[in-house]
């Protein structure tokens, strides 16, 4: 038996110039040569080609966070994932907490991207969690489970053997408080069970389900350090080459604690 890979993605929002961001990752590339923990930035549109231009030959790995659900067409400022792919791409992250309640993405526009991403070869994260107020009144694992249905519904288990899923709770994005170790890990064992019932038992077990909010150097490495907890989504500490390399390095010797372990 192996265990899940682990996967660090920075995602960087709205920040960065072009030339911040070259030097990010150029100095973030020597760092992440030899290490079994896959890294993967989530980078403004307009800066994919250059920085997987730059980390072509290294192991760190360029994405997009987010994209249009049809192929082509007349959709002002929309982008699709051929044209992701073209630049370089290889993942992109998919119904945000942000573009749900800033750009009011649903779940059925959320699944036909994960069903676009899939067609056109572009690995999906994606991205789930309870409000505050659901939290509150206990609807958490209601709204991971209708979530996780809706998003995928209609994709059959071999189109998903590369979909990450990351479990975000929308109240810690951001917050400075991400949720407790507990807290999250309950989330994800609930959402591979989830994934169970919608794919197969098999399947839910390989998939990657990360945490996301709030992560920083001083809480990633006891988050990770969670059985089904497989890597985490950071937006503020991923700006930070300083923090971000450290986190990295935290799931390196996580990940090899739960190697050993098997
Ligand atoms: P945060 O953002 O780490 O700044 O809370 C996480 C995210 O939005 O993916």
């Amino acid at each position: 038996m192996t265990h899940r890979s682990q996967v660090i993605t920075g995602n960087w929002k709205m920040y960065k110039t072009q030339t911040e961001a070259t030097y990010f990752v150029r100095s973030l590339m020597p760092r992440v040569e030899s290490i079994s923990t896959q890294v993967c930035l989530a980078v403004p549109f307009t800066m994919i080609c250059g920085l997987a231009e730059e980390a072509k030959e290294s192991r760190l790995v360029i994405g997009a966070q987010n994209m249009n659900d049809v192929s082509e067409g007349a959709f002002t400022g929309e982008i699709a994932a051929k044209m992701l792919i073209e630049a370089g791409a290889q993942f992109v992250l998919l119904g945000h907490s942000e573009r749900r309640c800033l750009f009011q993405e649903n779940n059925d526009f959320i699944n036909r991207k994960v069903k676009r991403a899939v067609k056109e070869g572009l690995r999906p994260v994606l991205c789930i969690g309870e409000s505050k107020e659901e939290r509150q009144a206990d609807r958490t694992e209601e709204v991971i489970r209708s979530q996780l249905t809706e998003c995928l519904i209609g994709l059959m288990p071999d189109q998903l053997k590369n979909l990450i899923v990351a479990y975000e709770p929308v109240w810690a994005i951001g917050a400075g408080e991400a949720a407790t170790p507990e807290m999250a890990q309950k989330a994800h064992y609930f959402c591979r069970q989830i994934l169970g019932e919608l794919l197969t038992i098999e399947l839910a077990n390989q998939i990657v389900i990360q945490y996301g909010g709030s992560v920083n150097a001083s809480n990633a490495k006891e988050l990770m350090n969670q059985p089904d907890i497989d890597g985490l989504l950071i937006g503020g500490a991923s700006l930070s080459l300083e923090s971000f390399s450290q986190i990295v390095d935290d799931s390196e010797s996580i990940l090899n604690l739960k190697v050993e372990s098997i």
